[in-house]
């Protein structure tokens, strides 16, 4: 089942999403949690890390994964998720999580790369909670369109959207970049609770197709209609056409 929370403010809206990570990790104190890169998370994890750090979320036995990276960026790498995560949310925190595990772009064998985070979903999963953006075409991580809902962790094509858009996240730079290694649908399915978090008038045409069009992997965002407890926090401007 999916429920919409919208708030007047992206402010209001990240902590609503902090809140709700919180409430599902005190339920499940040596839970999984996974938080995307990307712009739309900063305010949550902001607002995450601060309740981490006032003692108000236990995170000391929780474990963490990361949800996906560029094929051929690491941590060192500007725009990387990996660096996106390192500033903030582990450079923020004052007690770390119990275990941690963020993909490695620039793994000489992506293949194993893809192994070891399902070995780590396994062995504290299945996710206590999943955190996500959504792209313009209606990605998750980089569960492109056309993407197989059954995959777990793997790696594949960026699409044309997603080659488009990613500049921003380097600077307007131009990066040569074509794969993306990401957690995948199957794994998110199984999470106890998904939050998916969108502001922004550019997200309404995009989420009114996954929420109220058909299910297909034209739109991954889509199959989240049939999880049990997802919700979509969003602004007011990005859930303007789901009214
Ligand atoms: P954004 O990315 O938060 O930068 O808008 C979302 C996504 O592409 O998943």
């Amino acid at each position: 089942m999916v429920k919409t929370d919208i708030f007047a403010s992206y402010e209001e809206m990240s902590q609503a999403a902090a809140a709700l990570v919180g409430e599902a990790l005190q339920k499940q104190p040596r839970g999984l949690c996974s938080f995307p890169g990307g712009t739309t998370p900063e305010g949550m994890l902001r607002c995450f890390t601060g309740e981490v750090n006032n003692a108000a979320i236990d995170i000391s036995h929780a474990h963490f994964v990361s949800l996906d990276e560029w094929v051929g960026l690491g941590e060192e790498d500007e725009g990387s998720c990996a660096a996106f995560l390192k500033e903030n949310l582990f450079a923020k925190l004052e007690k770390p999580f119990a275990s941690s595990f963020v993909l490695n772009g620039k793994a000489g064998d992506l293949a194993a790369e893809c192994r070891r985070q399902e070995e780590f979903i396994n062995q504290y999963g299945p996710l206590t909670v999943s955190v996500l953006g959504i792209g313009l075409n209606g990605h998750l991580g980089f569960n492109e369109e056309n993407v197989d809902f059954g995959l777990g962790s793997h790696v594949t094509p960026l699409s044309p959207v997603t080659r488009e858009v990613m500049k921003k996240y380097f600077s307007g730079k131009d990066l040569p970049l074509t794969q993306g290694i990401t957690m995948g649908i199957g794994q998110i399915m199984k999470a106890g609770l998904v939050i998916v978090l969108a502001n922004g008038a550019h997200k309404a045409d995009i989420l009114h197709a996954a929420l109220r069009g058909p299910v297909t992997n034209k739109v991954p965002a889509s199959i989240l209609q049939q999880h049990p407890n997802c919700h979509f926090i969003l602004d007011s401007a990005a859930a303007a056409k789901l009214v």
